[in-house]
């Protein structure tokens, strides 16, 4: 059999690792694998290589992804998936691990059905935003970049007395802004879904300024719409002008750096995995991480909404940062 991999849509710390563990693992006579650079464009390209033992050396340490990443709207078009489906024979690939989110999902889905490849998709986003899975590849290292940014902010934001709004990574997933939030002792939580709620900010600020207590940290995902955190600290110095208000946008180093332990755990296992799968014939199925065990869950499952932001995480943030 030979197996396809491909890393798509943003990338995310641990992807190397588990391109690494899908390698391995098809090591097994009459099994071999190939690396399609950049995505979906390298199937419509024909950027497709043989991958073997010594191509995944001493990478399953290092962020991004060697098979490079991108997000890919050819796809969408009947005739470039054409183009994809011949490269793939021209390879013999029958089988493809799809590392990515949810529109990577969808590109794989496309595949199963029109031209029978055996696809196996591996949640790989900063986000943690795909259904069915507790934890997607790159959420624990985006994490702790964004919670050790936010620690340093958090020691000038003390010695001059100063509002800080951090502006963390997610256009339309809450995840990473709840959790270093709430790691970081954050005052509150803006996050997109709930149309940026300030009712409850606005109460904290206005409790903090009574105990005089001025330097506070206000995380903020970046939703959709422009302007983010810089927008939201216009609104907020205009209510609260005792605040001496900065703005601080972590933007992509939150995609960077070598991957987390649980990072690279989740890599190995959910690649070894995918591998397996394909290796005995299963399709349409995505890896998940389900109460510390490394599962298959239909693909079908894996898309179909995102979590809404958790109130209960919200208040709790409120309760602990004030
Ligand atoms: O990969 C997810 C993500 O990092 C989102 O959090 C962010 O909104 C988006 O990608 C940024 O995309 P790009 O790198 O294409 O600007």
């Amino acid at each position: 059999m030979r197996i396809g991999i491909l890393t798509s849509g943003g990338d995310s710390p641990g992807m190397n690792a588990c391109i690494r563990a899908v390698v391995k693992t098809a090591l097994a006579p009459g099994t071999s694998c190939f690396g399609i650079r950049s995505g979906f464009q390298g199937l419509i390209l024909n950027d497709i290589h043989p991958l073997g033992r010594d191509d995944v050396r001493y990478i399953l340490h290092r962020g991004g992804t060697m098979l490079y990443s991108a997000r890919c709207p050819d796809f969408m078009l009947p005739e470039k998936r054409q183009l994809a489906y011949q490269n793939l024979a021209k390879h013999g690939i029958t089988g493809l691990v799809v590392i990515g989110g949810d529109g990577s999902f969808a590109g794989a889905q496309a595949m199963e059905k029109e031209a029978g490849i055996g696809v196996i998709g591996i949640p790989g986003t900063i986000d943690n935003d795909i259904v069915g899975t507790e934890m997607c590849l790159g959420f624990d290292t985006a994490c702790q970049t964004a919670v050790d940014a936010i620690d340093k902010i958090r020691d000038t934001a003390t010695s001059h007395h100063r509002l800080f709004l951090v502006e963390v990574m997610g256009r339309h997933s809450p995840a990473i802004a709840l959790r270093c939030a709430l790691a970081t002792g954050a005052l509150g939580v803006l996050v997109p879904g709930t149309h940026y709620d300030m009712a409850q900010l606005f109460a904290a600020l206005s409790a903090a300024k009574a105990r005089k207590k001025l330097s506070n940290i206000v995380v903020v995902a970046e939703g959709e719409e422009t302007g983010g955190a810089a927008l939201l600290a216009h609104h907020i110095g205009r209510h609260f002008p005792e605040y001496e208000l900065r703005v601080a946008v972590l933007g992509h180093i939150q995609r960077g750096g070598s991957p987390s332990v649980t990072d690279r755990e989740l890599g190995a296992r959910m690649g070894a995995l995918a591998a397996e799968a394909l290796m005995d014939g299963k399709s349409g199925h995505m890896t998940a991480y389900v109460r510390g065990q490394v599962c298959l869950v239909p693909l079908d499952t894996a898309h179909t909404s995102k979590p809404a932001p958790n109130q209960d995480w919200i208040d709790l943030i409120a309760k602990l940062g004030a």
